[in-house]
């Protein structure tokens, strides 16, 4: 009956959320029109009913202490968190609290066992905050969290190396890693049995075929990964991913959207439209293989140069050798032609040419 009471109090309407009510945070000033205990908290809306608690644009300093104890989501945005502490949402277990939303917080640490007291939670979002330390144990406690979103929330540390160790024990689902300047796959972040991965609106000009072939790793087979907008170089380094595209759509949900953005006579093509030989290839391209091509042709001539001034080099030191040799040679082409002539001579009388054989032999 309590439950139902509470519920019609809270019917949209803002829970006392004035300004000067913000103090009723703080433990000492608890006014007399807060909300009952296990209610809403003050500076937030419990929007229809406490199982959805919403606390947007006030100036939390730190998550509300008195959440309902039967809350499944709770929203908390434009606050300026800064860091969130060992258990940081349950001084008292929340043990509903599936979906927690905490975007542009100002959060720049997450401390170990942060989320301590919510064996419940399955999605974490923690996008539009600028992230500088991530402890390795900031997500252990929380055994069933499914789908945890960084949207732009990396671009203010390298954090990657930090990340792969907070995630290396979690069995995600799904994780959002757009809008974070990301030039590479970040296949370090990746749980094995993640089914999705959001990488759209990064600094990718390509994936490369060592990052392909991980996707193809046992743990990642069933990964789709998305990657629109991104700024696509098509070159002859795309071709691997092109090849992968072709025999592995399913994997890439809006791989119909992506569209090359280098080289300027290919911008806004559909990659999925690019033949493989129409990736140029030529050194003009500043395609890598192109190079490759062009200097394997000059080191190929530059090779045969040298053989050639050998050569000539050994007829130059040879020349008196190359004299006598050329000598004997006519030399002994006298003799031999004296032979015939002598021969001939033998042949052309008939009485002999029975008795003597050939001389030269
Ligand atoms: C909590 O959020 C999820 C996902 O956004 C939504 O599907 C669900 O209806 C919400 N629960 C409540 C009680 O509003
Ligand atoms: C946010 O909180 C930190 C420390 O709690 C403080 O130094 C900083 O000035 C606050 N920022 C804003 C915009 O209030
Ligand atoms: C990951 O799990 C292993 C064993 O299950 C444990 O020893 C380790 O402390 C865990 N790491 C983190 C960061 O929770
Ligand atoms: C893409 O990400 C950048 C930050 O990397 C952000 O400033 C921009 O608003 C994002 N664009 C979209 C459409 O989300």
């Amino acid at each position: 009956m309590a439950r139902r009471t509470r519920r019609a109090a809270g019917l949209g309407l803002p829970c006392l959320g004035l300004p000067w009510l913000g103090l009723a945070l703080l433990p000492w000033a608890v006014p007399p029109a807060a909300a009952p205990p296990g209610g809403c908290p003050s500076a937030c809306y419990c929007v229809a009913t406490p199982e959805l608690v919403q606390c947007r644009y006030e100036s939390l300093d730190e998550p509300p202490r008195e959440l309902p104890t039967s809350v499944h989501n709770l929203s908390i945005s434009g606050s300026n968190l800064s860091v969130l502490h060992r258990a940081a949402f349950a001084p008292l277990p929340l043990p509903d609290l599936r979906l927690l939303r905490l975007r542009h917080d100002n959060i720049q640490t997450i401390e170990d066992m942060a989320l301590q007291g919510l064996p419940a939670l399955r999605t974490l979002d923690l996008s539009h905050n600028p992230l500088r330390s991530v402890a390795a144990g900031a997500f252990s406690g929380v055994p069933l969290l499914r789908t945890l979103q960084l949207n732009q929330a990396l671009l203010a540390a390298p954090l990657e190396e930090q990340l792969a160790l907070a995630l290396r024990n979690l069995s995600l689902h799904r994780l959002e890693l757009a809008g974070n300047g990301l030039r590479a796959l970040p296949v370090s972040l990746l749980p094995t049995g993640l089914e999705e991965l959001d990488l759209r609106n990064n600094s990718l000009q390509r994936l490369t075929s060592t990052e392909l072939l991980s996707l193809e790793s046992p743990g990642l087979r069933g990964l789709r990964v998305s990657l629109g907008a991104n700024p696509l170089q098509c070159d002859c380094a795309l071709r691997p991913l092109l090849a992968w595209l072709r025999s592995s759509a399913s994997r890439v949900p809006d791989a119909r959207s992506l569209q090359c953005s280098k080289p300027p006579s290919l911008r806004g093509t559909a990659v999925l439209r690019l033949r493989p030989e129409g990736l140029g290839c030529t050194a003009d391209d500043g395609g890598e293989a192109g190079q490759l091509e062009t200097a394997s042709y000059v080191f190929f001539g530059i090779v045969l140069a040298l053989i050639g001034i050998v050569f000539l080099m050994v007829l130059y030191l040879n020349r008196r050798g190359i004299k006598r040799w050329l000598h004997n040679l006519r030399e002994a082409c006298r003799d031999q032609m004296e032979g015939y002539h002598y021969r001939y001579e033998q042949d052309a009388d008939p009485r002999r040419a029975s008795a003597v054989g050939t001389p030269g032999l």
